[in-house]
């Protein structure tokens, strides 16, 4: 391995499936309402796949619109990373998909599975598939469709999640400005039950979601403060070296408490779950995305990505874009 070479993102991109349901619309669906879901959760409206969409075709279109941000032939790409928890199929992977749809014949693909912290977990694989030289041009795809394992009759569940991909380029970082620094993985077996996605069926949900949900709250804000303050240390930085944090786009308030715990300053942090509610491996590129076209992350800025999910799993990375 060449401890020298580093890569770096690019081609950050989005896709949200066209329907969207409002609180106002969960509100008919079960005892709920939007004060108590804007006010717990920070949540306004999330995208929903239609019956006959799969994570799959979220992820492609999610794809084609970073090849073409990065004016990338499909053919360029020789690996493709999806990270999913909600496969159409178990098996063949998502991946796969992707490569025959876009036409990576060049490409090996496969899927990665680690929840929330999925995008994480598919950036360290990528980055050390381009400093090995196994790879020059990755598409590293988070994609979920949530509303398929979601039971609709759970109100404690179902206001929380919603659908989406999101996508990004890794290849060799060729100078000091764009490059990922540091990626640091944990994870915790011992706590499986907090959150799990059935093998059963459960009110015609494929593969229903259980969750501790106050359990997973107290979780999400230690794991992220722990991976945080943990790669800060390790690389010799703090917080102030920060330009942004990313964190995982599940709750407003686990932001607000992982930032007010750990004196991060909430500005800094980057809140785009309002649009989209929590959409798993895909918060984390979705996130970047939103902060690039409200105008306040820029090219150069240092980034520091967190999340916390289902295994537990839970990670941070700082990037520079
Ligand atoms: N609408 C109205 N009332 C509700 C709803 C709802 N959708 N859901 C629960 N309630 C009620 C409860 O029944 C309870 O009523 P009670 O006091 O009469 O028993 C009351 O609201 C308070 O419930 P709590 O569970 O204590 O509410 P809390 O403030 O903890 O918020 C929530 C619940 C939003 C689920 C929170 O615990 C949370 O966000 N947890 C993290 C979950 C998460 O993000 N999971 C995603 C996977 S992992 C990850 O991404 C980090």
């Amino acid at each position: 391995m060449n401890n020298k070479l580093s890569s770096k993102i690019s081609g950050i991109a989005t896709y949200l499936p066209e329907k969207i349901l409002t609180n106002d619309d969960l509100s008919k669906m079960v005892d709920t309402n939007n004060e108590w879901i804007v006010s717990r959760t920070g949540i306004e409206k999330r995208h929903i796949a239609d019956d006959n969409e799969y994570t799959y075709d979220l992820a492609v279109k999610s794809a084609v619109k970073t090849l073409q941000q990065e004016n990338l032939k499909a053919t360029d790409i020789d690996c493709i990373i999806v990270s999913t928890t909600t496969p159409a199929d178990k098996c063949p992977s998502t991946a796969v998909k992707v490569q025959s749809k876009i036409g990576a014949k060049n490409a090996f693909a496969f899927d990665i599975q680690a929840a929330c912290s999925g995008f994480i977990y598919g950036l360290s694989i990528a980055d050390s598939f381009i400093k090995s030289g196994q790879a020059k041009r990755v598409l590293l795809i988070g994609a979920e469709t949530m509303s398929k394992v979601t039971d609709w009759t759970d109100r404690s569940t179902c206001v929380l999640f919603g659908d989406g991909a999101g996508s990004c380029i890794l290849s060799k970082a060729t100078d000091e400005c764009h490059k990922v620094i540091a990626i640091k993985l944990y994870s915790d077996g011992d706590r499986y039950d907090q959150i799990v996605i059935h093998n059963s069926e459960k009110n015609n949900c494929r593969g229903h979601m259980t969750m501790n949900g106050s359990e997973v709250f107290k979780s999400a804000i230690r794991c992220m403060g722990e991976a945080v303050n943990d790669i800060l240390n390790e690389n010799d930085m703090t917080i102030d070296d920060v330009d942004w944090i990313i964190p995982h786009q599940a709750n407003a308030r686990i932001i607000k408490s992982l930032c007010e715990q750990n004196d991060y300053p909430i500005e800094k942090s980057i809140i785009s779950l309002q649009n989209h509610a929590n959409t798993s491996s895909a918060t984390i590129p979705m996130a970047i995305d939103y902060g690039i076209k409200s105008g306040r992350i820029k090219s150069g800025n240092i980034l520091l990505l967190t999340a916390m999910g289902a295994g537990l799993t839970w990670g941070s990375a700082i990037v520079k874009l």
